[in-house]
């Protein structure tokens, strides 16, 4: 019986040495302790013992049994400390994922590439460009075109006002000009002439914003001033504005003049251009007219030479207001204004 027990303690102790996982150890244990285990099965034996031996037996078998239980919680120990050990080697910190996107490369907004390539149309033809202020003087938005102080004819254009506050100026004389015809005064009022001059730029107007309507637009103007012996005329109105249209939507392209009235053209017209999207037949875009209104044109009144200095007997001129951004929707078939003026990145990237 002892060196059965011997025999017990040695071989398992040397099995719970080479063990090297939890899952072994429980094993073992089980071999040892459980039911019908080696430890649990010896007791059975004792009473085949003399009393003698059995005082022997009993407290080595006890030892034993301590040994090996001990043994066994030792090398649990030790295999959960390797475990941690090899876990805390591991890296678990969180790897950002690669930086997806391509570093952004920006480029010119599509109004201003509209804005380049007009320019440059014109410049062919020998405009100049003459920007005049956006906060601009009555006298120039309105007074000088033929607009009288408080006369009616204001009301076609929904102003903006500035406080003029201590300003040496009349109280109600600063606006956020309503259209670029400013400029045409501001220039003739130099009285270098002739004048070929062409301005595509901001404009402001007190507007409920909607899909179609902003508070800031652009306009695409043109002025030319001349000897009345220089016959600048309705036909050369129509042949820039077809040069115009051709320039930007093709061959193709037409324009059509409607009697309209501006305070500052005698006669005036609107212009329409043929629509693109169904080549005069009507369609929704057009709303079913087969043309859309794009400028306001004519040839310059009298009463603006007036205000400028100039002989009305002496000079002529012909001038338009384009709207590009309702140009450009219509083109790219961009269903909100408002998007020329928001940075929202997937319209900027789209052209
Ligand atoms: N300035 C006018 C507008 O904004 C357009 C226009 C320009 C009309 C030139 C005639 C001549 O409404």
């Amino acid at each position: 019986m002892e060196e059965k027990i011997s025999q017990i303690q040695k071989d398992f102790l040397e099995k719970i040495n080479k063990s090297s996982s939890l899952k072994d150890l429980d094993k073992i244990f089980i071999e040892l302790f459980g039911k019908n285990g080696e430890i649990d099965q010896l007791p059975k034996e004792f009473s085949k013992l003399s009393e003698d031996e059995r005082r022997k037996i009993g407290p080595l078998f006890n030892q034993v049994k301590q040994e090996l239980e001990e043994a066994i919680r030792v090398k649990r120990e030790g295999v959960r400390e390797e475990t941690y050990k090899a876990l805390e080697k591991e890296d678990f910190t969180m790897q950002p994922p690669r930086l997806q996107h391509k570093k952004r490369q920006g480029h010119l907004h599509l109004a201003t590439q509209f804005k380049k390539e007009i320019i440059d149309l014109f410049a062919k033809l020998g405009f100049s460009q003459f920007d005049a202020p956006h906060i601009e003087l009555d006298k120039y938005n309105f007074e000088d075109l033929n607009i009288p102080k408080d006369h009616p004819s204001k009301d076609m254009w929904d102003t903006l006002y500035i406080d003029t506050g201590n300003l040496k100026v009349e109280p109600g004389s600063l606006l956020l000009r309503t259209h670029t015809s400013n400029f045409w005064p501001r220039l003739m009022e130099k009285g270098k002439t002739p004048i070929r001059a062409m301005s595509f730029d901001r404009c402001f107007r007190y507007e409920n914003i909607d899909a179609r309507h902003s508070h800031t637009f652009n306009q695409f103007e043109i002025a030319v001033v001349g000897q009345v012996n220089q016959a600048i005329t309705m036909a050369n109105l129509k042949y820039l504005s077809d040069y115009l249209l051709q320039g930007i939507l093709g061959k193709e392209a037409k324009s059509r003049f409607r009697p309209k009235y501006y305070p500052f053209v005698e006669p005036g017209v609107g212009i329409d251009c043929l629509c693109v999207f169904c080549h005069g037949k009507g369609c929704k875009i057009c709303s079913g007219t087969g043309w859309f209104e794009i400028a306001g044109a004519g040839l310059i009144h009298p009463n603006v030479f007036k205000a400028t200095n100039l002989d009305p007997k002496k000079y002529t001129g012909l001038a338009w207001g384009f709207g590009p951004d309702r140009m450009l929707m219509l083109k790219h078939e961009i269903e909100d204004i408002r998007f020329f003026l928001e940075g929202d990145l997937e319209f900027l990237e789209k052209f």
